[in-house]
């Protein structure tokens, strides 16, 4: 069992009506001056941005509005943010939306308290010590960058996309109202709840397996968004299933389900190059790969997968057959990524064959011009990435 730090100091605001309470949220955390941010059209048309806008102008709060953010959040846009909260004074930041714009915020406040570029954090060059405080409206459960300290940006220049992790990134406050998610397509809700589980499994397969609480969290976090996602693609306005989304989205990046144990990633870093390279959805990235990852890792930690199969995807237990079993829990995560309308190969998820150049780009991408490598349950050499990559074609 690993030791740990256990830091999640965002303010949840969950439930009916929540977004009212923003502007008295905005001035205890010390917000006098806000740039609200947001995506392209959803807020908009939901009047969601028109009533965050109304709160804080009767509540006497200034701001600027920027919009335009895009799914893989794009470096031009944090560099146009960081202009303008310099220009106008700017001492918060508010995101309304989903993962894309709570990282674009982050960047924005990474930005303005630095006088280098903000591309250096994202590249490793040096570390934030200060930025601006950021909060968010969510809007997609997906991310889980709500309560993450997390942000991960697309630079369009070579379309590398990148994360940064620091704690001072982790929003004040995160309101969260259900009933703004039931205008999701389902294809973003069955990627967000692709990604969440992902953020739950990337902990969940490890080699420190004698922390039983976390292990018996994650299997509840899992086993709920699995169940819970076929009742809202059923009825996009159930209240009580979007609900146990939206909350799962937060409990499964919070850092919870990793307590006392190392945690992978590998799976999340071969998906980041795929939506850097083709701007695909980051969760149906993680769908198509996952299963190839399982499989070519998954004599590492046996036990591990068949405990996944039998908790997680009630496949029965084998006992003369560990390696079925675990199999048949991965063909039973495949059948269940088709269920929700997820892919399970790159061919399905970008719609053609992947070239083996292109394959050789993510790998040389990914290994960071094959100088690091990925994962901590079995790790990665650029070799292992460019296997896997050729499995998941
Ligand atoms: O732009 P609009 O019009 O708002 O549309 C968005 C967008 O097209 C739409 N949407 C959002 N809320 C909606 C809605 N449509 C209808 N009704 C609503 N209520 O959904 C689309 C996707 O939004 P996006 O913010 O991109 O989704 P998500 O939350 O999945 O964020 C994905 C990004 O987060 C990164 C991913 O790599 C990706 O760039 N991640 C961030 C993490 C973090 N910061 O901790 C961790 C994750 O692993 C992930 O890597
Ligand atoms: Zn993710």
């Amino acid at each position: 069992m690993k030791d740990f730090n256990y830091y999640a100091p965002t303010e949840v605001v969950f439930g009916e009506n929540s977004e009212e309470q923003v502007a008295t949220l905005t001035s205890r955390y010390g917000g006098s001056k806000v740039l609200v941010h947001y995506g392209g059209q959803s807020a908009v048309r939901s009047g969601l941005l028109d009533k965050v806008c109304g709160l804080y102008e009767a509540a006497g709060i200034p701001f600027v509005k920027l919009g335009g953010v895009v799914p893989n959040p794009r470096l031009s846009k944090v560099r146009e943010g960081i202009e303008l909260c310099k220009q106008e004074k700017v001492d918060f930041i508010l995101a309304v939306g989903g993962g894309s714009v709570i990282d674009s915020a982050k960047a924005i406040a990474y930005g303005v308290c630095y006088d280098g570029d903000v591309w250096d954090f994202y590249l490793g060059k040096d570390k934030a010590r200060q930025m601006l405080p950021v909060a968010c409206v969510l809007t997609i459960p997906a991310a889980g960058s709500e309560m993450s300290e997390a942000s991960v940006i697309t630079n369009e220049d070579g379309d590398v996309k990148l994360g940064y992790s620091n704690n001072l990134a982790r929003p004040k406050f995160a309101i969260m109202n259900p009933r703004r998610t039931f205008t999701l397509p389902p294809y973003q809700t069955a990627a967000g709840v692709t990604d969440m589980m992902m953020h739950t499994m990337e902990r969940y397969f490890t080699h420190d397996d004698d922390m039983d609480l976390t292990t018996d969290l994650a299997e509840a976090v899992l086993r709920r968004m699995k169940s819970a996602v076929f009742e809202v693609l059923k009825n996009p306005e159930d209240y009580r299933h979007r609900a146990q989304i939206m909350w799962g989205g937060s409990v499964a990046h919070n850092g919870l389900t990793g307590c006392g144990v190392s945690e992978d990633w590998a799976t999340h870093q071969l998906e980041h190059e795929l939506s850097g390279m083709f701007d695909v959805t980051h969760g149906a990235g993680l769908a198509a790969i996952w299963p190839s990852w399982a499989r070519y890792v998954m004599h590492e930690n046996l036990s591990r997968f068949v405990r996944f199969a039998v908790n997680v995807m009630d496949v029965p237990n084998d006992f003369s057959d560990p390696e079925g079993t675990a199999m048949r829990g991965i063909e039973a995560m495949e059948r269940f990524y088709h269920a929700i309308g997820m892919p399970v190969n790159i061919h399905e998820l970008i719609g053609r064959e992947i070239t083996d150049d292109e394959i050789r780009e993510m790998t040389r991408k990914c290994s960071r011009n094959y100088k690091t490598t990925c994962g901590q349950f079995r790790v990665l050499s650029a070799d292992d990435m460019e296997a896997i990559y050729k499995m998941a074609k």
